[in-house]
């Protein structure tokens, strides 16, 4: 594999990135090529970071038997948050206007089929800001490139097990689990608070003089 970065190939204009980069949580089955799972990593590391320390760590699993396992894995972490946050174990508990987290219902179940997960990392200490703008980084150049992704956490009561499949050192501090995968569906704008809600101009609480 040649060393040259090509990074024209993420020619997407900016704004078309950001503004279509909704989560995708539905994949189609067909395999990413390596060289552009290389051209979204080699974008993750551009990312800012405390120090330059490059803390963060990237594990790539595109082997089909140990998707199948992290899957399992992640369906389970996944239900045990919902049991801690509000008391669901079931599908049938989520309710009919819950419309992400029915959605989310269905990537756990099919965590274990998709064609790609990268885990992200940080190494002691660990920190989670040096770590999420290269995740970020990440997504959009995968959007760029047509991928679809969505960052997704896991649980406590799996991380031993998760850092069994694949080795992972035990100070290794994870942040986030992020399948990638050509989308079934489209890739569109998402819904957000307006931002003359969320931004303040000079003091807070003082307008934005947008609405
Ligand atoms: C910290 C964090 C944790 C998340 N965890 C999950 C998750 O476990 N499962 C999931 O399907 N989506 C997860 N998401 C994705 C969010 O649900 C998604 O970003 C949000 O609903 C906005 O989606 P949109 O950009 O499509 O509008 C997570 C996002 C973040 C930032």
């Amino acid at each position: 594999m040649t060393t040259l970065i090509d990074h024209k190939r993420l020619s997407m204009p900016l704004g078309e990135a950001i503004f279509t980069q909704r989560s995708i949580r539905r994949f189609r089955p067909d395999p990413i090529p390596m060289e552009d799972l290389r051209l979204v990593i080699e974008s993750a590391v551009r990312a800012p970071n405390g120090g330059n320390r490059q803390i963060a760590r990237f594990l790539v699993v595109t082997d089909r038997d140990r998707i199948q396992k992290f899957g399992a894995l992640y369906r389970e972490a996944w239900w045990a948050k919902r049991k801690d946050e509000k008391g669901w174990t079931k599908p049938e508990d989520i309710p009919p206007d819950e419309k992400t987290y029915r959605s989310a219902s269905v990537l756990a179940e099919e965590m274990k089929d998709v064609p790609c997960v990268v885990l992200a990392y940080g190494m002691p200490p660990g920190w989670a800001n040096s770590v999420i703008p290269a995740v970020q980084n990440m997504m959009l150049a995968a959007r760029a490139l047509g991928i679809g992704s969505i960052p997704t956490t896991l649980h406590p009561s799996v991380m031993d097990r998760v850092h069994a499949l694949f080795g992972i050192p035990k100070d290794a501090v994870f942040h986030f689990c992020i399948p990638l995968g050509y989308p079934r569906g489209t890739f569109g704008p998402n819904v957000r608070r307006p931002t003359s809600e969320t931004t303040f101009l000079d003091r807070w609480d003082g307008p934005v003089p947008w609405r």
